[in-house]
């Protein structure tokens, strides 16, 4: 009797044993679940690694992790990220991108006439008022949806972590924004499905940068204030966060505020210092286009110097040399109102909550434009405290889809849970 129990004792310790070496020496199981950010400008993949805990955002283009949001069509073929943004010049009509503008949203007339200005590519609505995309490839129309502009992406993204993890990957986590409504959310998984991907879950952009961050790990309810900045649009969400669970309580942001609106003003500085120093204003498109290029590059130095310079030899102007140093300072200076406009959805939120600053207990920063050093101080000072940002603030959300496919996929050590509770609040708008 008593020789039977060592005996089954040490079969169970035996087994014991080789489960914590194994767990310790074999390589851990490799992610079987990715998670993807299809973003209005950027895409990106990244997958949860078991035992280590290393969230690997996956390169996908030639050493670029993200790939910008474009599919071209052409006679040779459909290409996708920079190689579609390389070609586009030549191939505007059939370079199409905003597909998360137009995923399961109804326009009328009227909305897509105003809509279609905006474009060089043709959009036209099908019988119920969904948009697709007209393209002309090797001399025949075509009719593209958003969602197989989207499948193009997300296939391209499969592709990259299939290389990565040189295993078939078949299921994904995605985010959407807070605001997407059901048809908005089935289309986003319509466009994975066709690239050949279950979609397990779709979580919101601001939950995920909060998951980022581990803030579901926090012990007591969290007031969490996501704030996203990006090129074009900002948003911010009040989210409660506790024991796992994540509602949103407010939303409000401005579609027309974000990084391209602090280019244009310094562009419009530098095309007025063309007209004083040469007395001609500068029209040509040539030119423009690439004082465009040396402003953003210069924006993004900004980020890390207090001092740039532009420097660029107008070909209009018979070569003239226009070169000036920009200060940060005067980049705060030009863009100060509009820094400041960003405020104005957080006030809101905090409004729709009945909260006072004092009451937020963590803020998140998202979005390329969140890295400008004023954006952040003036945040810091209305809050008296410090945003997160450890994180790359472009990277916040893939990170997120990650972790939330590793905790689906039961990747050890996280067992924590993340659950969205559903919610009916809506997006108050800002201009
Ligand atoms: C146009 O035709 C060529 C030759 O048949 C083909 O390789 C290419 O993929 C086509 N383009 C598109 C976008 O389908
Ligand atoms: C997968 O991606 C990670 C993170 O970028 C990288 O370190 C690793 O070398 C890649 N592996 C392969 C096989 O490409
Ligand atoms: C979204 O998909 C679900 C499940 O397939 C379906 O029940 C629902 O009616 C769809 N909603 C819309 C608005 O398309
Ligand atoms: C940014 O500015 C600094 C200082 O002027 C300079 O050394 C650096 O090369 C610049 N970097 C870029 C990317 O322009």
């Amino acid at each position: 009797m008593s020789s039977t129990f060592v005996f089954l004792g040490g079969a169970v310790l035996a087994l014991l044993l080789a489960g914590y070496f194994g767990q310790k020496y074999m390589p851990p199981p490799k992610p079987k679940i990715i998670g993807i950010d299809l973003g209005t400008t950027y895409s990106c993949v990244g997958v949860y690694h078991a035992v280590t805990g290393v969230i690997d955002v996956l390169e996908v283009e030639d050493r670029h992790r993200c790939i910008p949001s474009v599919v071209a069509f052409s006679d040779d073929g459909i290409v996708v990220g920079y190689k579609a943004v390389a070609q586009a010049e030549h191939n505007h009509q059939n370079t199409l991108y905003d597909a998360k503008r137009f995923i399961g949203k109804k326009f009328d007339a009227a909305e897509l006439a105003e809509t279609q200005k905006q474009y060089a590519f043709k959009l036209e609505a099908d019988e119920h008022g969904m948009i697709r995309y007209v393209v002309t490839v090797n001399k025949t129309e075509r009719r593209v949806t958003p969602e197989e502009v989207g499948s193009v992406i997300v296939g391209t993204l499969r592709s990259a972590a299939e290389r990565n993890l040189t295993v078939p990957v078949k299921k994904v986590v995605m985010s959407v924004p807070a605001e997407f409504d059901d048809a908005q959310r089935n289309y986003t998984k319509k466009a994975a499905s066709i690239a050949g991907l279950e979609v397990l879950r779709v979580i919101n952009e601001p939950t995920a940068a909060a998951l980022a961050y581990g803030l579901h790990k926090k012990t007591g309810l969290q007031n969490v204030l996501v704030v996203d900045l990006g090129g074009g649009t900002l948003d911010v969400s009040l989210l409660n966060v506790q024991g796992g669970m994540f509602l949103t309580q407010a939303m409000a942001g401005n579609n027309h505020l974000g990084g391209q609106d602090f280019n244009q003003r310094l562009l419009k500085h530098m095309t007025g210092l063309v007209k004083e120093r040469f007395g001609q204003p500068l029209t040509d498109k040539a030119d423009t286009q690439a004082l465009r290029l040396q402003v953003e590059e210069a924006k993004l130095n900004l980020t890390h110097h207090l001092e740039t310079h532009i420097s660029l030899n107008l070909h209009s102007l018979g070569g003239k040399l226009l070169r000036e140093s920009i200060s940060r300072s005067l980049f705060e200076d030009l863009n100060y109102d509009l820094f400041k406009k960003a405020l104005q959805p957080i006030d809101k939120v905090l409004q729709a909550t009945e909260l006072s600053r004092d009451e937020v207990d963590e803020i998140v920063l998202v979005g390329g434009s969140t890295r400008i050093p004023k954006v952040r101080e003036l945040i810091r000072d209305y809050f008296g405290k410090k945003p997160n940002t450890a994180i790359d603030p472009e990277l916040a959300v893939v990170s997120g889809v990650s972790i939330q496919a590793g905790i689906i996929g039961g990747m050890w050590p996280l067992t924590v849970s993340a659950v969205e509770l559903p919610t009916r609040v809506r997006k108050i708008h800002v201009h």
